[in-house]
């Protein structure tokens, strides 16, 4: 058997190392021999996800995600599997060999056009790259970057560009190519006409910054008036299948291994603030495309760090915010804290503020010095009341925490709960209990569903037959196919007509080419028949754990799963075969006695210092 036709993927596979593939798109903490983490795949505050290095593979006891680094990616940022070995290429630095664009059923229609969507905004950044540079077309935009004093390295390392002072530079330059202009017309690059003219240009006249997902693909772009008089000052790209402005974050892209560094995001207002952020070497910084920060954006952020910062211009942009982010933040296991320029400086903003000699310590002092969310809230609420009362105090400190309650504070994780109910009452100076009775009562008067305390429950173990076992057993030790002999034969026939079929097809064949049933040569080869990879992943990691990869218990289970399946086979061998359908029946009727019954398998005694999830 041809290993994978090309070496590709094997290619990209060594030169990669799953912990840091991972450990590049979620925080992963060392447990032994293995990492965990939380699972991006589903909604968990809590971490269920185990990063295997020494078999490349992870997998979340809670959700059941896994796979190997390719699954990752592709269902990370929602990739075909041909995407996701360019990305990891690429990473890697490996040249990709074959060029064939094999479609598999994972490239859907959906995918494909969002595919077209991206190549499409390719296309346009290197045409307003090309303006830049243009030496007439690009003349102004040139002068207001030099007026801006965004460094030559800054243009290139955000790659900004600029839209010509025209209604069809971008169209007669994609009709020159030959381009279908639709997807242009579906990102909002260009603008149907009522006067059946044709599409003309969205930018005109505009430094144009392109807008990038996590890992660098260009997904909308925000252009800039150059003159004053022209409205409005900013035009984003339309929401598209490549862009939800509330799950983008500009900059992402170059920030996200300082965010993950330091642990803490800076979210900064506007597009110019964080280019001059980065230009000063405080590189943690992104924004927001000019609206207040949502749950998925404090959920991509989650992912990579502990705190994030929300830096203000003004006070009164601050306050506003802060009632809004206390909703995102309540309930999720990161920080957010606050910071106003207004205390530190007169500068209207970052970005004007880095302009001015000793900029960036006047900005770092004022990140230094940001007050927690909670507290921030608390002390404006005591400066709302030095003159009042006892009782007016007291009311006010009531409200605020029905409000926290109000805002889901109560469904917060129960380390979170207990943090936080701590801090407040430190803050207010009321008893925890007091503290914690008012959040509740907030809670309760919540509308929707409330989740106080409730946490999601590990799904429970599927139930599988002793075939599965028996795969799975093979999976864990790859070698051990070879001494099957005899039981090979009953293996295929258990497994003929049931979903475990491409599976045992797979390793059948690795171990007759190879001798060996590895677990990564075995995704790989299915993956190429587009069968169901992941559950591999699954039975091999749900066998280990349960066994503590212990050689000796998962030989005892195999050896048992195998008496258990030469005995049935003998019922059902003194049958006549019959029709597909009657084996088919047999099959059924065979699982349906003995299969899935799991009491049937052996004790398995646990091992000290085990690591599962139970453990
Ligand atoms: P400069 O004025 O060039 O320094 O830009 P800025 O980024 O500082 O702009 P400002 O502080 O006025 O606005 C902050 C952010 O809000 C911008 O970066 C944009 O994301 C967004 N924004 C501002 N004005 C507009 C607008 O007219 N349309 C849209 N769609 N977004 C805007
Ligand atoms: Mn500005």
């Amino acid at each position: 058997m041809q290993p994978n036709g090309n070496d590709d993927v094997q290619r990209v596979r060594d030169a990669s190392d799953i912990v840091r593939v991972v450990g590049e798109h979620i925080e992963l903490k060392a447990r032994g021999r293995e990492y965990l983490g939380i699972c991006p795949f589903h909604d968990d505050k809590k971490p269920s996800m185990y990063v295997v290095p020494n078999k490349q593979i992870y997998h979340c006891f809670s959700c059941g995600a896994g796979g190997d680094i390719f699954t990752f990616v592709q269902d990370f940022h929602k990739m075909t599997f041909r995407e996701a070995l360019k990305f990891l290429a690429d990473r890697a630095g490996v040249k990709l060999e074959s060029r064939g664009r094999r479609r598999t059923a994972n490239d859907d229609a959906e995918s494909v056009s969002r595919s077209v969507l991206l190549e499409a905004n390719e296309l346009a950044e290197r045409f307003f790259k090309s303006i830049l540079r243009h030496a007439e077309h690009g003349q102004s935009a040139r002068e207001l970057i030099e007026r801006r004093g965004i460094s030559q390295e800054m243009v290139d390392a955000f790659n900004i560009g600029a839209a010509p002072d025209m209604w069809d530079g971008l169209r007669k330059f994609l009709e020159s190519k030959q381009h279908n202009l639709e997807p242009f017309l579906n990102l909002g690059l260009l603008k149907a006409s009522d006067k059946g003219q044709g599409p003309y240009d969205a930018q005109r006249n505009r430094l144009v910054f392109p807008i990038r997902d996590q890992i660098g693909r260009v997904v909308a772009f925000g252009g800039r008036r150059i003159n004053d008089e022209d409205e409005p000052k900013y035009i984003n790209s339309s929401e598209s299948p490549v862009f939800d402005k509330s799950a983008t974050l500009f900059g992402l892209d170059l920030a996200n291994r300082a965010i993950q560094k330091e642990g803490v995001a800076v979210i900064a207002e506007g597009y110019t603030d964080v280019i001059a952020c980065h230009q000063a070497g405080i590189t943690n910084v992104v924004a927001t495309l000019g609206t207040a920060l949502t749950p998925k954006h404090a959920t991509l952020l989650q992912r990579l760090c502990h705190t994030v910062v929300l830096l203000f211009d003004g006070d009164e942009a601050g306050q506003k915010a802060a009632d809004r982010a206390a909703e995102v933040f309540l309930t999720l296991p990161i920080d957010a804290k606050i910071a106003t320029l207004a205390g530190h400086t007169d500068a209207k903003d970052p970005d004007e503020l880095l302009k001015r000699e000793g900029g960036s310590g006047v900005l770092k002092a004022a990140l230094d010095d940001a007050t927690e969310l909670l507290e921030y809230r608390i002390e404006r609420l005591r400066a709302r009341l030095t003159n009042a009362g006892a009782a007016q105090t007291e009311r006010a400190l009531r409200d605020e925490f029905r409000d926290l309650g109000r805002l889901g504070l109560a469904s917060a994780d129960k380390v979170r709960w207990q943090f936080i109910i701590r801090r407040l009452s430190e803050l207010s100076g009321l008893n925890i209990d007091t503290v914690a009775e008012l959040v509740r009562e907030g809670a309760n008067r919540r509308q929707g569903p409330d989740f106080s305390g409730a946490e999601a429950e590990p799904q429970k173990r599927k139930h599988r037959t002793s075939t599965a076992e028996i795969l799975g057993c093979l999976l864990a030790m790859p070698e051990r196919w070879i001494g099957l002999e005899s039981n090979e034969a009953l293996l295929e026939a258990a497994c003929r007509g049931t979903e475990l079929w491409p599976l045992f097809e797979v390793m059948k064949e690795l171990a007759h080419s190879t001798g060996r049933t590895d677990l990564n040569a075995t995704v790989d080869q299915l993956r190429q028949r587009d069968a169901n990879h992941r559950f591999a992943v699954e039975l091999e990691q749900d066998i280990s754990r349960r066994h503590s990869e212990s050689a000796d218990q998962l030989n005892e289970t195999l050896a048992f799963c195998l008496r258990n399946l030469q005995q049935h086979s003998t019922t059902v061998e003194a049958k006549p075969a019959g029709s597909t359908a009657d084996r088919l029946e047999q099959i059924k009727a065979q699982k349906e006695a003995h299969g899935p019954n799991t009491r049937l398998l052996p004790r398995i005694r646990p091992v000290s210092g085990s690591q599962g999830p139970n453990s």
